[in-house]
């Protein structure tokens, strides 16, 4: 027997109150707001056949982008397929696809996803999953067309569309169209205020077009949805901690990262990134952050997991070589080494990776021209870490310092001209339409 989700996918199960909780835990997974374990789990332990449960149950684990959750959304996927009830097409594609990713390669787990989401194109956990895939891989303009893909098949009617809309706005805004995911991005947030993703996605166009106060006021008006008891609560404090020091307010940057982006005894590997990424992006700017480095050294061997993904294997490292923590860059490299020599993601990853990791090295050693000859080369291909424009920034900046404090004034100049691409451009084709515009940029604060 089976049932259907709010978009008239069949799921395998002979309870209504499994559609249920499938219904209602993947309407809090799509908005990361907590709890969505607390609902699945007791359905699963009534319902142990429930096939659609256990997938959804693996597909949340591996969306969390940490290789720590392979393992049990493994689990997760054994169970399903010990069910003695017959699974749909829909889930018996999504299991395959799900599978190969919890076996560590995501790459195929992608690719199938791909082909998944053609067959069925209102699979609202698919279309999550294989966004979240694309954001790891790099896949920058799959974050846009994946969404342009399904939208045909969806309507404004249809529960969920406002998830759509907020992925679309996210894959706009990293394909460089800004005022079309903003537009998309207000919309979905507008049909569901709980769209954290929406909301981030809008805070994202804000970055990267220097709007500082608008960022802020647009992060303020909509922190009740993401402040807390939802999943990109660190990530999305992270963003507002980025536009604070934009304008060089370095002591509101440190109580952010205080009171919300330190890790949590719960955090999950992304946090780390987060808390890494912003304490390497205060000192570069000379600030003091105290013995937050060694903190964060201890949670980053607490989870352990390194040659797994190269963007987590990145921010490890600013963490470890920070911290004085030769350890834990020795991890890293044996990790990064072993990885890149093994067929799937690391593969492309390490590229970017292990450079970075070197570079990173010689930055706090002092040896910047050495950190510019390793990490310039790797901004061009850089795409491939995964993360958005707005992360991998922080390679950039790396080099432009390293490049000013070597003295290669050249260089500096040269990426602080790059650094200016996204923004609107100033010129007086441009400056009459500018001055009457809320959305006119603000120049971000130059590196000290
Ligand atoms: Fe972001």
């Amino acid at each position: 027997m089976t049932f259907k989700d709010l978009r008239g996918e069949a799921l395998t199960t002979v309870h209504a109150s499994s559609a249920q909780a499938y219904n209602q835990t993947l309407d809090l997974f799509n908005s990361f707001r907590a709890d969505p374990l607390a609902v699945i789990t007791p359905a699963l332990e009534q319902d142990p056949a429930f096939i659609s449960g256990h997938l959804l149950l693996a597909g949340m684990m591996l969306g969390t982008y940490d290789p720590n959750m392979n393992a049990p959304a493994g689990a997760s996927l054994d169970h399903a397929a010990a069910s003695p009830l017959a699974p749909t097409a829909r889930e018996q594609s999504l299991h395959a696809a799900l599978r190969v990713w919890a076996d560590g390669d995501m790459n195929a787990g992608s690719a199938r996803l791909d082909r998944h989401l053609i067959d069925h194109p209102r699979d609202l956990l698919a279309l999550q999953l294989a966004h979240t895939a694309d954001l790891a891989l790099g896949r920058t303009t799959m974050l846009r067309d994946r969404i342009a893909r399904v939208l045909p098949a969806w309507s404004e009617s249809d529960a969920g569309y406002g998830y759509v809309l907020g992925m679309q706005a996210f894959g706009l805004e990293e394909c460089f169209a800004y005022e079309q995911a903003e537009d998309v991005g207000r919309r979905a947030v507008a049909l569901q205020p709980h769209d954290t993703w929406a909301v981030h996605a809008v805070a994202h166009v804000c970055e990267m077009q220097g709007r500082v106060a608008d960022g802020i006021q647009w992060m303020n008006e909509t922190r009740g949805a993401w402040e807390a008891n939802n999943g990109l609560a660190v990530h999305n404090h992270w963003h507002l901690a980025l536009m604070h020091l934009a304008r060089g307010e370095h002591a509101a940057v440190l109580a952010l990262y205080d009171q919300a982006v330190v890790p949590s005894p719960t955090a999950l590997a992304l946090d780390l990134a987060d808390a890494s990424a912003l304490l390497w992006r205060l000192a570069m700017r000379g600030v003091d952050v105290g013995s937050r480095w060694q903190s964060l050294a201890q949670r980053w061997r607490a989870q352990g997991l390194f040659g797994a993904v190269g963007f987590l294997d990145v921010h490890a490292a600013l963490s470890f070589a920070a911290a004085g923590d030769d350890e834990g860059m020795a991890l890293l490299a044996r990790a990064g080494a072993q990885a890149a020599a093994r067929p799937g993601a690391f593969a492309e990853w390490g590229a970017v990776a292990n450079p970075a990791r070197e570079a990173i090295a010689a930055m706090v050693a002092g040896q910047h021209a050495r950190c510019v000859d390793l990490l310039l080369p790797v901004l061009p291909v850089a795409q491939a870490l995964g993360g958005s424009h707005a992360q991998r920034d922080l390679l950039t900046l790396t080099v432009q310092e390293a490049a000013k404090r070597s003295g290669h004034r050249a260089l500096f100049g040269a990426l602080q001209a790059q650094r200016q691409v996204h923004h609107l451009p100033i010129t007086p084709l441009h400056s009459a339409v500018l001055s009457s515009s809320s959305r006119a940029p603000q120049r971000r604060t130059s590196l000290a």
